[in-house]
């Protein structure tokens, strides 16, 4: 990875959408203090790191993740599945433009959220959740077709995204709580459980050869090192309140 398209916090997080948790107060100060050090991590990886401006019309901006997909091929603007995040995709995709000149944008009555997309090598499972429905998951394989990949729906319950629910740790181990997606769909070898007590754990992001955890889930961290990680930590405690991850706050692509 070479790139990462970052957006700064809105203030207007404290009135992102939830699905599954109940609204906690978010610290705007220490979120943003949170976001700074995610991108110098990224930075300090080796990574050059685009921050696009916040936009307050956005409560959930910061997650970039959710509107595209980047494929070393193509990049997939995504139309989320919450209606007010559909108008974040603007800035995004023009970012994109500059890095890739195939960019296709999903229209219609298509729904997917890019925290529903996990790129394994050529396989990439799309969780089927309120976020991203057949049409999405229809649009995406259309879009990756040419280029030999292989998209396979994963069912998903109990959790906003499959991401929240699943992520690798390397190309042959997942970080999973497979009581919230059917991993019977999953080609990939090895599985490490999280905890049971600390069930929204499974998001870790990889970020050139580093392995990156949020401290909050100290179980899992730890589950990790035993399993001969070492994983870097990057508090996002604040982002978890707004029902995201690690992988939520970046678009991490190769140069092409
Ligand atoms: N708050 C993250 C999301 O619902 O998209």
């Amino acid at each position: 990875m070479d790139i990462a398209i970052t957006r700064d916090v809105s203030r207007s997080i404290e009135r992102c959408e939830l699905t599954h948790l109940a609204r906690e107060p978010i610290d705007f100060e220490r979120a943003a203090a949170q976001h700074e050090a995610y991108c110098a991590g990224l930075a300090a990886a080796g990574l050059e790191v685009v921050r696009l401006p916040a936009d307050e019309a956005y409560p959930d901006g910061c997650f970039v993740e959710d509107v595209a997909v980047v494929l070393d091929e193509v990049a997939i603007v995504t139309r989320p599945g919450a209606a007010s995040r559909r108008g974040e995709t603007a800035a995004v995709a023009e970012a994109l433009r500059r890095y890739r000149s195939n960019v296709v944008t999903m229209r219609g009555t298509a729904t997917l959220d890019g925290g529903d997309v996990l790129v394994c090598g050529r396989q990439i499972y799309v969780g089927q959740t309120p976020r991203t429905n057949a049409e999405g998951t229809e649009a995406l394989r259309r879009a990756v077709a040419p280029f030999d990949y292989e998209v396979t729906p994963v069912a998903v319950t109990g959790c906003l995204h499959l991401k929240s629910a699943v992520t690798a740790v390397d190309d042959a181990t997942l970080l999973a709580n497979r009581l919230w997606f059917d991993a019977s769909e999953f080609h990939l070898p090895g599985f490490i459980d999280v905890p049971a007590d600390e069930p929204g754990a499974a998001n870790v992001l990889q970020v050139r050869g580093q392995v990156w955890a949020h401290p909050g889930f100290p179980k899992t961290f730890e589950r990790l090192v035993k399993c001969g990680y070492t994983p870097v930590p990057m508090d996002i405690s604040e982002f978890v309140k707004a029902e995201a991850a690690l992988t939520c706050k970046s678009l991490l692509f190769r140069r092409t």
